[in-house]
């Protein structure tokens, strides 16, 4: 019987996740919630928020939903995995205990302690005045600030000097910058290294890891501007050996499976390790619990398997039972973005040239809507342009070729995406 699937989120992640299903014989229809103009060509767009846990319960009874896979960050802390299982659905992704890994960079940090998982030098703090005492013991150096919840990703603040890190922590505790997410801070010291995603299935008793991706933060071509939820990424990632991966998953990956399970919350679902490669070797520089946007949307097209086979076996705990295969061809994506993200910029604009490109290039929609004659943007991330190739620089190539041919007022690339890669 062919299975009614249901996720949630809006971004090109979600677009590239929905894709990926529905290459599957055994996936009849894809539910997405809220979606965005791409899920609607692939599936049906539920208009319900991805933090709307009730509202999402009853929209998976009343559509009669067999399985959810987690991709974004909201839901599972808030308990939809848990809600939709207790209702009769099979879930792939965490419950909301095992969900704190993300949800609660506290929890995390104190969880990475018990468990011996490398990570940088901090502490937590619910008040302001342990927070400054915290800062004014450490040597001078950059400090991070980090609201210990769900920030949207802007939650994790670098800071040059004392001084702004004071002030930074000042704004979250007591002006309660990201409300609720922010009553709690962790003060970490910053840790030199490169940075690398890593990604895995997991099964609440065993992990496999997916290839690894590079993210790139910053707005501005360069490094330059603001942090954002990523710009664009590729995959694998430069500098990411075999014997790299394998530390990976011994150090920071298999730990969190056997921690999670023994202290009764064992993870399901797709681990997402943000890791510094140090001098020391890899560092945690945090825990998602869901896949990473973009990297999803440069890595999924690198699956050679079924994504629902994949993803059911892990649900089931069986991970074992298949086969996870992945391309050795190279995948670039390129963010096209509206120029002014992260901060302000406009949306409505009328988007061209989203069926101009060559036959094997993706674009996955992130802030786009479907109007009567084609789709218009409504978000700082409009869509990601994905190409793969025999090699990076020809993927890159491609990617970059593709994505010229997209087209709205006031667009914006970074142009420098995998170039370290070539
Ligand atoms: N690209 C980073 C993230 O998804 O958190």
């Amino acid at each position: 019987m062919s299975a009614r699937v249901l996720l949630a989120g809006s971004g090109g992640r979600e677009h590239a996740t929905a894709w990926k299903l529905s290459q599957s014989p055994n996936v009849g229809e894809i539910f997405v919630a809220p979606g965005n103009g791409g899920t609607a060509l692939i599936g049906t767009n539920l208009p319900l928020k991805s933090t709307d846990i009730d509202g999402i319960v009853a929209a998976a009874k009343a559509n009669r939903i067999d399985f959810y896979l987690a991709s974004s960050d909201d839901p599972q802390p808030l308990g939809l995995v848990d809600r939709l299982r207790a209702g009769g659905a099979l879930g792939y992704g965490p419950s909301a205990a095992a969900a704190r890994i993300e949800g609660s960079k506290a929890w995390a940090k104190g969880f990475m302690a018990r468990r011996g998982i490398p990570t940088a030098e901090g502490e937590s703090f619910d008040n302001y005045a342990g927070a400054a005492a915290y800062i004014e013991s450490l040597p001078e150096g950059k400090l991070w600030v980090k609201a210990s919840g769900l920030a949207a990703g802007k939650g994790a603040v670098g800071c040059e000097t004392r001084e702004t890190a004071l002030a930074t922590a000042r704004e979250m505790l007591i002006d309660r910058q990201f409300g609720a997410s922010s009553d709690t801070v962790v003060i970490e010291r910053d840790m030199p290294g490169w940075e690398t995603s890593a990604h895995a299935f997991c099964d609440g008793k065993t992990a496999v890891l997916w290839p690894f991706a590079t993210d790139y933060k910053r707005a501005l071509t360069g490094g330059e501007g603001l942090n954002t939820g990523g710009m664009g990424s590729y995959s694998p990632s430069a500098g990411v050996s075999a014997a790299l991966a394998e530390e990976v998953k011994r150090v920071v990956v298999d730990p969190v499976i056997a921690g999670m399970a023994a202290e009764g919350h064992p993870y399901n679902g797709t681990l997402f390790p943000g890791i510094m490669v140090t001098a020391e070797g890899p560092k945690i520089v945090e825990y998602n619990a869901r896949s990473g946007d973009p990297e999803t949307q440069v890595l999924l097209p690198r699956l050679e398997s079924d994504l629902y086979e994949v993803a059911r076996a892990a649900a089931l705990g069986d991970l074992g039972s298949v086969d996870i295969r992945w391309s050795a061809r190279p995948a670039v994506g390129v963010v096209v973005a509206s120029r002014g993200y992260p901060e302000s910029f406009e949306t409505g604009f009328p988007i061209t040239g989203l069926d101009a490109v060559d036959s094997g290039v993706f674009v996955f929609h992130a802030g786009t809507k479907a109007v009567e004659d084609g789709f218009v943007t409504s978000g700082g991330r409009v869509c990601t342009v994905v190409a793969m190739g025999e090699t990076m620089a020809e993927a890159r190539a491609r990617a970059y070729d593709n994505a010229r041919r997209i087209s709205f007022a006031n667009a914006y690339y970074r142009t420098d995406i995998a170039l370290e890669a070539v």
